[in-house]
């Protein structure tokens, strides 16, 4: 039953053991320093996923066109992924382009596509020598074709390196995630004739986009929206969810460590129960 007993962790933190957060990052400011003081880690969230939401209201506050909303959130996507690396935070997943973000603009669409290949052009060298592993989850095979390519060649070249797993959420949906997970499991079933097979937790997640990933321990929306928009539904079950009103273009390094911090302050219990109400019980039971 849940709510019972203390449950362990699933799996543990990515524990940088006893090294500071400011060896790992220079702060560039008092603000950063004095969060990189408070920061613990070995107790950093082992994969932050990140819904980056508010380009366009970014862009319209300032009377510019979305499409600049977006490049300037290309600036906060930067920042993040070398702060991520650099806190040796073990995968990153940013949500780069939803199954329901075709319903924009054309013209949108083709900035964003664009915007992504420029990215990829200019970012890989700095992803490659920095150690970090692209990925991508969704259905690529549904995006233009240099799309794919860029993309293809992105996965290639860093596939062999050991440090962040930066999986890029492009033409994703958590829906479609289940659906495509679960016919690949028929598919096997039909073929090798498992008349009497069962499915468990672990074959779902061992067929999912992110399969071979830790889950999510750390959700960040940005832009206040209290909604999951499809994103990870499966692999979220247990993340924290931090949302901040900054809008995306603004959320630097110092709302992610604020974001850290945040998530280091939660107690997690996984269904069970707080250490102090379990340490009451067994005090309780001890006198008893
Ligand atoms: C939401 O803003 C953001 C997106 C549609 C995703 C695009 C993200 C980027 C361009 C950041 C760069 C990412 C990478 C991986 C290079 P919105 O347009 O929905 O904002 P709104 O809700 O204010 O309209």
């Amino acid at each position: 039953m849940l709510g019972q007993t203390i449950l362990h962790r699933p799996k543990k933190s990515s524990g940088v053991p006893d090294v500071k957060a400011s060896e790992l990052l220079k702060p560039a400011s008092r603000d950063e320093a004095r969060l990189l003081d408070q920061l613990d880690t070995r107790r950093f969230p082992q994969h932050v996923a990140i819904i980056m939401d508010g380009n366009g209201r970014w862009a319209q506050r300032r009377h510019l066109p979305r499409v600049a909303g977006h490049r300037a959130g290309v600036r906060s996507a930067r920042e993040v992924i070398e702060t991520c690396a650099r806190l040796r935070i073990q995968a990153l997943t940013l949500y780069a382009f939803s199954l329901e973000n075709w319903r924009r603009p054309p013209a949108e669409i083709d900035f964003l596509m664009r915007l992504l290949r420029e990215y990829l052009r200019k970012e890989l060298p700095v992803i490659h020598r920095n150690n970090i592993r692209l990925l991508v989850i969704g259905r690529p095979e549904q995006l233009p074709g240099e799309v794919q390519r860029d993309v293809e060649r992105g996965m290639r070249q860093t596939a062999h390196n050991t440090g962040m797993r930066l999986a890029v959420a492009l033409n994703y949906g958590g829906r479609a995630e289940l659906v495509d997970a679960f016919n690949a499991i028929l598919d096997r079933v039909r073929h090798n004739g498992l008349s009497t097979y069962r499915v468990d937790e672990e074959t779902i997640a061992d067929h999912l986009y992110t399969a071979g990933l830790p889950d999510p321990d750390l959700l960040i929306r940005t832009s206040g929206e209290m909604r999951l928009s499809n994103f990870l539904l499966w692999q979220i079950a247990y993340a924290e969810i931090h949302v901040t009103e900054t809008l995306w273009p603004d959320f630097t390094r110092r709302q992610l460590l604020e974001a850290l911090l945040d998530f280091q302050k939660r107690e997690r219990r996984y269904g069970g129960l707080s250490v102090a109400e379990a340490a009451a019980r067994g005090a309780g039971r001890a006198r008893g």
